[in-house]
């Protein structure tokens, strides 16, 4: 629920702006900081879920590492204030100039997808007269019970190594000599919720750890990824996600022998609360077998619903005003005026549309709303992470913009 006051500041925004409550954002880190500090875990911000500025900003002053996925996230971490011992690079399709990039930045380690991007990032760290730290990520074929496509650690996806080349990888190791073995990497999928999904991860880890100490190779990091994931469903749309039985699963279940470091890449858990996407109706259309509220936002400041069928809370802000401006209008009504005192309409179903020229420009279909109407506010909730950062100009739109609480 948003405050009276926040509406009102709201009234007076231009729309469509993606707003960060930054307690929010703060509460998250705070309990994400303490979770994992307990058991000494260091956890690494996926920067990809979310770079705005001031987001960053905040996640950073926390001490986190980033975890980024292109030579500008390098470049933006470093920008930030990231200590560049905690700055890793990952992703499947690292181009020369951006490898070239981080290994300028002296970064602590790249995550390898491939045995030909061992040997690439061997070869231009030999150029520079470097030795780059590297982790294997590895495929470890373990279902993240999540939505298919979000879905990275099974053998069909297109990331990582898959374990029976895992004698080819550590030929390859041997012979690169600009390459230093740092440990193994793993990301199985995003909005993972079931915790036995990480439980089945330590096991792979345990077996992948032993397997490359068999073959004569020391681990210094375990690196399990990302993918918490958060409530969806919340009405208040801001439930901070539960750090302590996450982290408690690794604690519990992942062998980790002395001098190891355990790393963790969290990047919806940390931000998607967050934030909110506020627009304005623009046009209501009530048909025979439809109703159609027409929003000033659309695919264009938010993709997860057309592209993942995402599910976020939709709200009506307008309504939550007129009722409570109404009920107070009420009581005066009860304690002197004798006029009648209001009816509240039941919901009406609405799809819930953006402006773009596309059919799959639907954030949501029968949508259970009070009577809405033009100029109404609009928030759709939990858009912090995965948001702001898949904004595009389709149809030549203006930038998404961004405004923040205290
Ligand atoms: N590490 C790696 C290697 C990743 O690929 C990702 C996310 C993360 C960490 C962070 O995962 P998280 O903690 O945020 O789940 N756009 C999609 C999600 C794509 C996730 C991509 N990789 C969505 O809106 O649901």
């Amino acid at each position: 629920m948003f405050k009276q006051d926040t509406i009102e500041r709201f009234a007076e925004i231009e729309t469509p702006f993606y707003y960060y409550n930054m307690d929010v954002l703060r509460q998250t880190l705070d309990a994400c900081r303490d979770a994992s500090s307990q058991y000494g875990f260091h956890v690494h911000y996926a920067m990809k879920a979310n770079f705005n500025t001031k987001v960053v900003a905040a996640v950073q002053a926390y001490g986190f590492g980033a975890d980024c996925v292109s030579g500008n996230e390098v470049k933006a971490a470093i920008e930030h204030g990231f200590d560049k011992s905690k700055v890793v690079f990952a992703g499947v399709g690292k181009s020369d100039k951006e490898i070239n990039q981080a290994l300028d930045a002296d970064i602590f380690c790249f995550n390898v997808e491939s045995i030909q991007e061992l040997e690439i990032i061997d070869g231009l760290a030999k150029a520079k007269g470097k030795v780059a730290g590297v982790a294997i990520r590895i495929n470890p074929n373990v279902d993240a019970h999540t939505h298919h496509f979000i879905t990275t650690g099974l053998d069909e996806n297109k990331f990582g190594i898959n374990t029976w080349q895992l004698h080819d990888v550590v030929v390859m190791l041997r012979k690169c000599a600009n390459l230093k073995f740092l440990g193994i990497h793993f990301h199985i999928g995003s909005q993972i919720t079931d915790m036995e999904v990480y439980k089945n991860l330590c096991t792979r880890i345990n077996e992948m750890q032993d397997w490359f100490e068999n073959h004569g190779f020391a681990i210094k990091i375990l690196n399990t990824g990302g993918g918490l994931g958060v409530d969806y469903h919340n009405p208040d749309g801001n439930t901070i996600p539960d750090f302590e039985s996450y982290f408690k699963v690794f604690k519990k279940f992942l062998n980790v022998k002395p001098g190891q470091e355990v790393h963790f890449e969290l990047g919806r858990a940390l931000v998607a609360q967050s934030a909110s996407l506020i627009s304005r109706v623009l046009y209501v259309k009530i048909g025979q077998k439809k109703n159609f509220l027409i929003l000033d936002a659309g695919m264009t400041e938010l993709m997860r619903p057309m592209l993942y069928q995402a599910y976020h809370v939709i709200e009506n802000l307008s309504q939550e005003s007129r009722v409570k401006n109404q009920e107070s209008r009420d009581k005066n009504q009860e304690e002197g005026d004798h006029s009648p005192l209001t009816t509240y309409h039941s919901p009406i179903k609405y799809d819930v549309v953006g402006p773009i020229c596309e059919s799959t420009d639907c954030f949501r279909k029968d949508v259970d709303l009070p009577e809405s109407f033009r100029g109404d506010l609009i928030a759709v909730r939990t858009a912090g992470a995965y948001g702001e950062v898949m904004a595009s100009n389709y149809n030549l739109r203006d930038a998404v913009k961004s405004v923040y609480s205290a």
